[in-house]
């Protein structure tokens, strides 16, 4: 788009609302009420770039945020000053990751982040000093999200233990020739058999066909990169269908 300067807009005697018309729209939410459906697939965004988080929270379709140390050290900005404007923009679950590998420090650092913000989750990495911190955590009403998980065992440990959150990492299991979205299925089919509340939580995902995946299986959530957010929205058959519309409407005499 934008090739040509003298595009064609509607003006406001297009617009206007014909005499006897009424504007109406009565009803229409009522029908698309989010509240019809029992089960609702939450995208978070996979990021700790600021206008990343923002560019996607504009568009409506983000419900999270989950960050990594890697993440936070590719923004070259202090842990704090990132999660403080996350906050701010995002009013849904932040995921921030614990440094510490000890229980006594998990802790300390969790407690620290929750009291941060109350979207903050934290993140804990699949260990087992992380399990009883999560334990002592879930006990605290203090959600965790328990991070670096490659089989469905850990992943089963990590809800016995309390976890709200459970991220198995799909990308890099594909990495090495394994099937990551597998172990997505896998967790998704134990925490209903038990009706474990634990949400999974598809991580490490790194194209639109792991998402088209992780919803057919009914994974809980999605944490998405930026990049591959705008992949799933991009179709060429969009892009044509737009710049024809335009061209045809620069044919329309002016209302
Ligand atoms: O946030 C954890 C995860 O999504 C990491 O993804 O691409 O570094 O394997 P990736």
């Amino acid at each position: 788009m934008g090739k040509t300067s003298t595009s064609r807009s509607w003006t406001e005697g297009d617009l206007s609302v014909p005499d006897g018309v009424s504007a109406g729209g009565e009803g229409l939410l009522d029908r698309a009420s989010p509240a019809t459906f029992t089960k609702r697939m939450q995208i978070f965004i996979d990021t700790a770039d600021i206008e990343e988080i923002r560019d996607a929270a504009a568009m409506g379709v983000i419900d999270g945020v989950t960050t990594n140390p890697s993440l936070v050290a590719k923004t070259g900005r202090p842990f704090k000053e990132v999660l403080v404007d996350i906050c701010e923009v995002v009013d849904g679950p932040i995921s921030a990751e614990v440094l510490a590998t000890d229980y006594d420090g998990i802790l300390k650092e969790a407690r620290a982040l929750a009291a941060m913000h109350e979207n903050i989750v934290v993140k804990v990495p699949l260990i087992a000093e992380g399990l009883k911190a999560v334990r002592t955590l879930a006990g605290e009403g203090i959600r965790v999200n328990v991070t670096l998980c490659f089989s469905p065992t850990q992943g089963l440990l990590a809800a016995k233990a309390g976890a709200t959150y459970v991220s198995p990492f799909v990308g890099r299991v594909d990495d090495i020739s394994g099937n990551g979205m597998e172990i997505v299925q896998q967790l998704v089919t134990i925490y209903q058999n038990y009706g474990l509340e634990t949400q999974v939580l598809a991580a490490s995902i790194r194209h639109p066909l792991h998402v088209v995946q992780a919803s057919l299986i009914g994974a809980h959530v999605a944490t998405i990169p930026h990049k591959v957010i705008h992949q799933l929205l991009k179709h060429p058959l969009t892009d044509i269908g737009l710049e024809r519309f335009l061209a045809d409407a620069k044919k329309i005499p002016n209302g």
